[in-house]
């Protein structure tokens, strides 16, 4: 498939390496890139060399000394430029972002606004890095506290969002002072570098954003063990999270880890069930079930079970699996062969502990590519390897509870901390959830809870930091008490 016919703006189809604002491919080994709709390679993307490596790092080291010296005005003018070309250039990111990741066209342009808000929010929060003072103990003394960039960053971002996560990442960065060295996922890799070819034409100085791809582990362990790289952004897995977070301890690094989730969704007795319906519908099937604050089990009081268990068949009769780039199509395939396996397992697990399937299940006989059957699984109890682990893909599965204590006790019996939902009427009812969800995001009465504007991140296994937000900026600051005697 010829990915670049697909485009207004052909520029935007990038495969090489981003390195001291030059796109690399000379000379270089490739990894192919496939559309998961139908496994056809689209592209042959370049692989960085280690001396690419320490040229990455060595021109983001330059970038970022002159960087931090610009005004936060003029940052925000150059984050608010490319902000503005995301928007001039949304339905061409729309399209490579389907083409690479399989999301419906409509879906991968909300990721595109998605991503495009951190870049506008970040521009404005610039102009807002405020210090501040403290009444000194001695009145000789003056204390001032001064926010500074962190310096070099680095990300490693994932295939379910590879426009808004990354964006997510760099435009604090670049907003704070910092300068970024990015590597994508190599199931992703066309968006991010659509999205900084973009970042170059709004006038980000060559050398502040470089993307380097290839081998996962070795690039990894290459970001973690440089003493000149002083924070890492991570969104994927608790386990690669674990693996990061070790690695980096020599080197002493500020990380933000973004990791697993196991959403429990509640709906108590007075819930407005055909809203819990639309929540959990798209708390659920959004990006397919592949986002790390999906809803992961769905808590529903027993006496309101089968009302609800109608309404959310007739929601599922209505996803229409497909390529993301057809009309109509609300359902896209899954990443790769190796999550069809582990949602089949899933769900196989499931049906010989007890559960009883009532729709999906199954790989689509119909579709060529990667895709699994919107899945609703009524589950008897939590001995089963759907309620412990991230299910990333299509499956509902749902459990009973009979009062408030136990809802809770499910929630919260797992190592993951990131999103949870109840649904309810009573309000005081939802203070005492709330305040007892050990989560880092509590959706009341909604299943979409991301925004640019809110701190969002994990607790437990979920991780470390916070991403959007005010809070997000922090983390590429830090914070220097200066006392000043007179
Ligand atoms: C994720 O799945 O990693 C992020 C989802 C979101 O930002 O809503």
């Amino acid at each position: 498939m010829n990915l670049s016919q697909h485009l207004k703006n052909k520029q935007l189809f990038k495969t090489g390496i981003l390195i001291n604002g030059k796109w690399i491919k000379q000379d270089r080994t490739t990894f192919e890139v496939t559309n998961p709709s139908n496994k056809q390679q689209i592209a042959q993307v370049s692989q960085a060399t280690d001396q690419d490596l320490i040229d990455a790092l060595d021109t983001s080291i330059v970038a970022q000394l002159e960087w931090r010296q610009k005004s936060a005005k003029q940052r925000s003018i150059i984050l608010r430029n490319w902000y503005q070309l995301i928007i001039d250039n949304q339905d061409d990111l729309a399209t490579i972002l389907t083409i690479e990741q399989g999301k419906p066209l409509s879906e991968a342009r909300n990721e595109i606004l998605y991503g495009a808000s951190y870049i506008e929010w970040y521009s404005e929060e610039a102009k807002r890095i405020n210090g501040y003072t403290i009444a000194a103990n001695n009145p000789n003394q003056r204390v001032q506290i001064n926010f500074e960039p962190i310096g070099v960053c680095a990300a490693i971002t994932p295939w379910n969002f590879p426009n808004a996560m990354l964006a997510r990442k760099v435009a604090p960065a670049l907003a704070a002072g910092c300068s970024m060295i990015a590597k994508p996922s190599s199931l992703t890799p066309l968006s991010a570098n659509a999205l900084a070819n973009l970042a170059l034409e709004a006038g980000v100085p060559a050398g502040l954003f470089n993307i380097i791809h290839g081998h996962s582990g070795k690039i990894g362990e290459f970001l973690c063990t440089q003493t000149s790289i002083r924070k890492l952004s991570f969104t994927g897995s608790t386990e690669v999270g674990i693996w990061l977070y070790q690695n980096c301890a020599n080197s002493m690094k500020k990380l933000s880890l973004e990791l697993g989730g196991n959403a429990p969704l509640i709906i108590f007795p007075s819930a407005d069930l055909d809203n819990a319906t639309i929540g959990i519908m798209q708390s659920k099937f959004r990006n397919n079930g592949q986002t790390c604050v999906c809803s992961n089990r769905i808590l529903v009081h027993s006496s309101i079970k089968h009302e609800l268990i109608t309404k959310l068949l007739n929601q599922i009769s209505m996803l229409k699996l497909g390529s993301g780039l057809e009309p109509n199509v609300t359902t896209g395939p899954l990443i790769n062969n190796n999550a069809l396996i582990h949602i089949q397992s899933l769900v196989n697990d499931a049906i010989k502990n007890g559960a009883s399937l009532h729709t999906g299940g199954r790989i689509s006989s119909e579709l060529q590519g990667l895709f699994f059957e919107p899945t609703l699984i009524e589950c008897p109890n939590n001995n089963i390897r759907l309620f412990h682990e991230e299910i990333f893909g299509p499956i509902l599965a749902i459990y009973t509870f009979e009062t408030e204590e136990e809802a809770i006790k499910l929630a919260n019996q797992t190592p993951y901390g990131l999103a949870s939902y109840l649904f309810s009427q009573d309000i005081g009812q939802i203070n005492r959830i709330m305040e007892q969800l050990q989560y880092g995001i509590v959706g009341v009465n909604t299943g979409l809870v991301s925004a640019e504007n809110v701190p969002f991140g994990g607790i437990k296994m979920s991780g470390l930091g916070k991403e959007g937000g005010k809070s997000g900026i922090k983390e590429y600051l830090i914070e220097k008490y200066i006392c000043l005697s007179l």
